[in-house]
Parts: C-alpha cells; sequence; structure tokens
C-alpha cells in the first residue's frame, strides 16, 4: 500500500514525510506544486529512496490526482497543500482560495472518484486525512478557555476563512459522500525547513544578518507553539487509530507572547553565535505596525487527542526551539537557497 502525501515539499508536510519512512517502509508518494513555499531540497536526504516518488503537480488537477491515486494502489491522502501564510493572505487572498478552496474541492472529487472504483474491504480502509489550523476559531480573550473541537468557526484572516472553508468541503465529503475523513486543526509549529517568512525561522535569519527583527503591535499576541515533530506523530496516530469523521485539535499546551518567543531566541543566538560588538542580539527587536486584524491569542485543547488516541507533545519548548536555532546555524546553505529572488521581494513588500 502506498500514501500520498500533498504540499510534500513544504514545511510540515516534508517533515511529515521524512518522519514517515523513517519510521516504516510504506510507500510514499509526493504531490507538491512548488510555490514559493515548496521546495525540492526539503526531500534531498530521501532523494535515492526507491519507497518516494515525487510528482510537481497541483492538487487542483482532478486528472494527475486521479492518475497518482490509480497507478500507487493508494491507500490514503494527507493533504497538507496549501497557501499558509496570514500576512500574504492580507496583501492578496485570492491564491488563498484557489488553492485551499477550490484546490481542496478538486483533490476530493478525484479522490471520490477514485474511491468509488475501490472493492469494498479497500474502500472503508481509506482515509482522507486534512491538515488544518486553530485559527478558524478565532481569537480568544485572556481568560477564555483553550479551543476545544466544538467551537464555532469564526475565521478573521483572510487565510483562516479559507481553510475555515476547506473543513467544511472536508466535512460535507464525509455527510454526504461517505469519504472516511479526518481533520486535524492544529497550533503554531515550530522547527527545522521552515520557510523564513514565519515568526521562529524569519528571526533567527534576520538576527544573523544584522536585521530588525520586526514585532507586530506590542508583540504579546499569544501563540500555542509545538515542535513540527510532534505535530508529524499526531497525524500519524490520527490516521492509524482514529474513527472516520472525527476531528482532533493538536496543540503544544505551550502558551507564549510572541516577545517572549523573540527573546528565547535570541538568548540562545547570543551563546552560540555572539554578536561580534558583544551585545545581544535582543538589541535588533523592532515593533512595527500591527498586522490588520491580529489575533490576539490561540490555545489548544488537546485532551481529545490524549484521551482517545495517547498522543502527547514529547518535545519541551526549551529543548525544541534549541534544536530548531541549532537546525539554521547547521544549514546555511538551506537557508541561503531560500531566501534568494523571489523571497526579497516579498521582504521589501512587507517590511518596506
Ligand atoms: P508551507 O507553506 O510550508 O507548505 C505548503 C506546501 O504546499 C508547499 O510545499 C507548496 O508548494 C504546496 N502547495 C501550495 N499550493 C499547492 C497546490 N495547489 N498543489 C500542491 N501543492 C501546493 O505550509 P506548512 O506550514 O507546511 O503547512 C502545511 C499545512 O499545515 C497547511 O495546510 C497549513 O494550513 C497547515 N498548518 C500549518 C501550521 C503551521 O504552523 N505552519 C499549523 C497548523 C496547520
Ligand atoms: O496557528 C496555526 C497557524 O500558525 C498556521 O495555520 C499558519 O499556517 C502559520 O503560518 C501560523 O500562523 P501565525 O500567523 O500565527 O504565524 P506567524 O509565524 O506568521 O506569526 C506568529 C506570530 O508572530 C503572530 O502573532 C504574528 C507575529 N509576527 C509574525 C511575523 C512574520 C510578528 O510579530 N512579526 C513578524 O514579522
Amino acid at each position: 500500500m502506498t500514501i500520498l502525501v500533498t504540499g510534500g515539499a513544504g514545511f510540515i508536510g516534508s517533515n511529515f514525510v521524512l518522519d514517515w519512512l523513517a519510521a516504516s517502509n510504506e510507500p510514499v508518494v509526493t504531490l507538491d506544486a512548488l510555490t514559493y513555499a515548496g521546495n525540492l531540497g526539503n526531500l534531498a536526504a530521501i532523494a535515492a529512496d526507491q519507497r518516494h516518488s515525487f510528482t510537481r503537480g497541483s492538487i487542483g488537477d482532478g486528472v494527475l490526482v486521479g492518475r497518482l491515486l490509480r497507478q500507487n494502489q493508494v491507500r490514503a491522502v494527507v493533504n497538507f497543500a496549501a497557501e499558509s501564510h496570514v500576512d500574504r493572505s492580507i496583501s492578496g487572498p485570492a491564491p488563498f482560495f484557489e488553492t485551499n478552496v477550490m484546490g481542496t474541492l478538486h483533490l476530493l472529487e478525484a479522490v471520490r472518484g477514485y474511491v468509488a472504483g475501490l472493492e469494498e474491504a479497500q474502500r472503508s480502509g481509506f482515509r482522507f486525512l486534512h491538515v488544518s489550523t486553530d485559527e478558524v476559531y478565532g481569537t480568544l480573550a485572556p481568560d477564555d478557555p483553550a479551543f476545544a473541537e466544538t467551537n464555532p468557526y469564526l475565521p478573521n484572516s483572510p487565510y483562516a476563512a479559507s481553510k475555515a472553508s476547506s473543513d467544511h468541503l472536508v466535512r460535507s465529503y464525509r455527510e454526504t459522500f461517505g469519504l472516511n475523513t479526518l481533520v486535524t486543526n492544529c497550533s503554531n509549529n515550530y522547527g527545522p525547513l521552515q520557510f523564513p517568512e514565519k515568526l521562529v525561522p524569519l528571526v533567527i535569519h534576520n538576527a544573523l544578518s544584522g536585521k530588525a527583527l520586526p514585532i507586530y503591535g506590542d508583540g504579546q499576541q499569544v501563540r500555542d507553539w509545538l515542535y513540527v515533530g510532534d505535530h508529524c506523530v499526531a497525524i500519524r496516530l490520527v490516521l492509524e487509530r482514529a474513527e472516520p469523521g472525527t476531528t482532533y485539535n493538536v496543540g503544544g499546551n505551550n502558551q507564549m507572547a510572541n516577545l517572549e518567543v523573540v527573546h528565547s531566541i535570541c538568548a540562545l543566538l547570543d551563546t552560540r553565535r555572539p554578536r561580534a560588538d558583544g551585545k545581544s542580539y535582543a538589541e535588533q527587536i523592532t515593533f512595527v505596525a500591527d498586522r490588520p486584524g491580529h489575533d490576539r491569542r490561540y490555545a489548544i485543547d488537546a485532551t481529545k487527542i490524549g484521551r482517545e488516541l495517547g498522543w502527547r507533545p514529547a518535545m519541551s519548548f526549551t529543548d525544541g526551539i534549541a534544536r530548531t536555532v541549532d537546525w539554521y546555524l547547521a544549514n546555511p546553505t538551506w537557508v541561503a537557497d531560500v531566501t534568494s529572488g523571489a523571497y526579497r521581494d516579498w521582504i521589501a513588500r512587507q517590511y518596506g
């Protein structure tokens, strides 16, 4: 049997594919459009691995997806493919709806057609796992309880609205067509191979480049940070053990204000790669205009996945962020490759 991983050349998808092949012999087919955020270099470690094949293409190409499903007798799809950066969804929402909504619709249609042609045993064993976000739930006040699976969807950014729409589409394919779907809604990930437009890698990269560390607003917005490897374990468990039609929230039980996260990165860099002038990287912190519609706080209640599947985050933030900083320090070529060209245009437009 084989699994199809869409968006497997991006941050979480590539970590998932690498972890999957390290832990099992089941082959993986990766489909990725290789947008600015996708990078085949993320999968370089398995370039010669016979258990893995890569196809460049879009989840919106139903003919291609149908062919990949049939040729590889796929037993599960894990859908990571998406436009994923909130700031980009504010400066240009349309690609988010093209990929995250229409792309997901075409993917679901291709999967529905494929599953309809399977024998009953294969059809009932088939799974479609949609990787989603906690941002669909909107924002929390300081004393609100963490997001549970029963919270209403109240998305605030075009990105969150597009992911919410895709979650609803997936739900409708379960209810209407009986597709064996699963949805995970996860909090902020960090770790190796994350594109440096997101807070953690942006701060590491800017610090080492002698640039400003831009903090939106007052920097007191709270996120629930989860090491990417723990997210990958959660997805694997959901795929293997969850009942079709189930949704699970996944989070790090680790709420931190952005400023606190940035200070912890600066402190690590201060010891590992001290600035030539002996000052702290924290000197580079610069407060900039806030993100429009900026969600104040996210927090995940991961009780359900803990109770039903036994999942808990294994990596502490202290260890995970140190591992992440060390990975970026050890991989300057990866960083140089992804921060050329189109990346520079984005940084110039976003931060002036
Ligand atoms: P990413 O932007 O790093 O990767 C997205 C990948 O999807 C890229 O490789 C890109 O080339 C590919 N892609 C984009 N459009 C495509 C299309 N039409 N067809 C095929 N491939 C396409 O994103 P990420 O941070 O790895 O997030 C992966 C998924 O997890 C997303 O669905 C995101 O919403 C979700 N998620 C992310 C986080 C996080 O903190 N990063 C947290 C929760 C959920
Ligand atoms: O919560 C899950 C979501 O986490 C995922 O669904 C998204 O795909 C992922 O990008 C992430 O969204 P955020 O908007 O929370 O992540 P980002 O890294 O862009 O920002 C984290 C926080 O840091 C947020 O409050 C905005 C702030 N920030 C971000 C950047 C890029 C800054 O203060 N300065 C910055 O330059």
